[in-house]
């Protein structure tokens, strides 16, 4: 059986398109065959030969002999996902529009798989009203987009707009070819900090980053699923081709979720909900001459799981358990307290403003897993995994 994946990896002319041949050989340890197809301007930034050394496969472009004429059809057959990296601000404008005038282009509009695309380019290109049209365009048709990223670009500016490494391209790749596990499913994703007004100025809010929420997001949307994330105002940014709904108090949020909850199928609460607020939120500005101290009087937020976990009927809830020194037990007494069908149990101290973190997956009538510290993304692919496990009859 063949169980080797197989990755069309289209190159276009950006200047990272140099850094195509450490792509294929970080797919190929990871056990990817690659077949790279080359626009006509990236010929000129990129050796073809190197390329077909590590890619140990022919290397496709528009000046192919009349024996590959139907190159188009032949690689689209071939290919279980197509990644275009670098893309182009060009090429991400001809995919948007379906135009297929070089062979990369025309294989995308018969490509039936899964499409990565990786852009690069430089910074005023990247923020320019037509790029950030097509990429929308493009998410919403189902591509995933992935982010750049922010630093030093090739032309001296300084921005974001940079190719993310290859590392992280080739993982999004695995990732992109892994099983559509949840596949016509809705998921609500809460996700960030919420903040509490104190005054004009002064807010209370969290630590919270928003990179599990937007690590949870990627990986439902890897796994097929429609997403939306009801967002508080997060350092981290969220994945194209999710629904957005941005919020800021808790008030808010609950509002948001309880509006949404009913369509979805999956609710994943990551967001980290201020238990408390202001008791009244002062006009204007309060003065340091108007007092030699202050304290502030906060009541209750309502508690915005346990509404949805009343409130449900057939989705799967999840929730986050975030304590001090996070205990098992605790978490599973909420998950039941709660209405949960599953509870991530995680640790303050190794949980906010970090990348990894290590987690404990509580589910109904299964041992705990635990997960030892792993980067947030892996974690999110962990869990959406055991999402999709969870059968639809064990929460009607
Ligand atoms: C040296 C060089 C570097 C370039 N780098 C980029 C880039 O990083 N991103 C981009 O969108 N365009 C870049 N361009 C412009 C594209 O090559 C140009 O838009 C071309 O039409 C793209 O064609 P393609 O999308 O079919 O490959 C670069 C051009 C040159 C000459």
């Amino acid at each position: 059986m063949d169980t080797v994946q197989r990755v069309v990896l289209g190159i276009t002319g950006g200047i990272a398109a140099y850094k195509a041949p450490q792509l294929i050989r970080l797919l190929g340890k990871s056990g990817v065959a690659v077949k790279a197809v080359l626009t006509p301007s990236a010929r000129s930034l990129v050796g073809e030969e190197t390329l077909r050394v590590v890619s140990c496969n022919p290397v496709y472009t528009d000046a192919l002999p009349a024996s590959f004429d139907m190159a188009h059809i032949e690689l689209a057959k071939w290919g279980q996902l197509l990644l275009v990296c670098p893309a182009t601000a060009n090429t991400i404008a001809k995919l948007a529009h379906g135009i297929a005038d070089n062979l990369l282009t025309t294989l995308a509009l018969s490509f039936e798989h899964r499409i990565v695309i990786a852009p690069a380019m430089n910074t005023a290109m990247w923020n320019g009203a037509g790029v950030q049209a097509n990429i929308g365009v493009l998410a919403s048709r189902g591509a995933i987009v992935l982010p750049v990223d922010e630093g030093e670009l090739a032309c001296g500016d300084l921005g974001p707009g940079r190719l993310l490494p290859v590392e992280t391209i080739a993982e999004y790749a695995l990732a992109a070819l892994a099983p559509r596990v949840l596949a016509g499913k809705k998921v609500l994703i809460s996700s960030g900090p919420t903040v509490e007004a104190i005054d004009a100025v002064r807010v209370i809010s969290n630590r919270s980053s928003g990179k599990m929420g937007a690590m949870l997001a990627r990986a439902a949307l890897l796994a097929g699923a429609d997403v939306c994330v009801v967002s508080g105002p997060a350092a981290f940014p969220l994945p194209g081709g999710c629904r957005v709904i941005p919020v800021r108090s808790a008030a808010d949020m609950k509002a948001a979720l309880d509006k949404e909850f009913a369509a979805c199928d999956i609710c994943i609460m990551a967001a980290a909900v201020s238990d408390f607020r202001p008791a009244a939120v002062l006009e204007g500005k309060k003065h340091r001459s108007d007092s030699s101290a202050w304290s502030l009087d906060l009541v209750a937020n309502p508690d915005v799981l346990e509404g949805l976990g009343r409130a449900k009927t057939r989705q799967v809830l999840v929730g986050f358990s975030l304590d001090s020194g996070a205990s098992e037990a605790a978490a599973a007494a909420k998950m039941k307290k709660k209405n949960c069908d599953m509870m991530i149990a995680n640790a303050v101290e190794s949980a906010m403003e970090t990348d990894a973190t290590a987690a404990t997956i509580i589910c109904k009538d299964k041992p705990a897993e635990h997960i030892a510290t792993s980067d947030k993304r892996k974690l999110a692919e962990v869990i959406v995994r055991r999402i999709a496990r969870i059968p639809e009859h064990s929460h009607e």
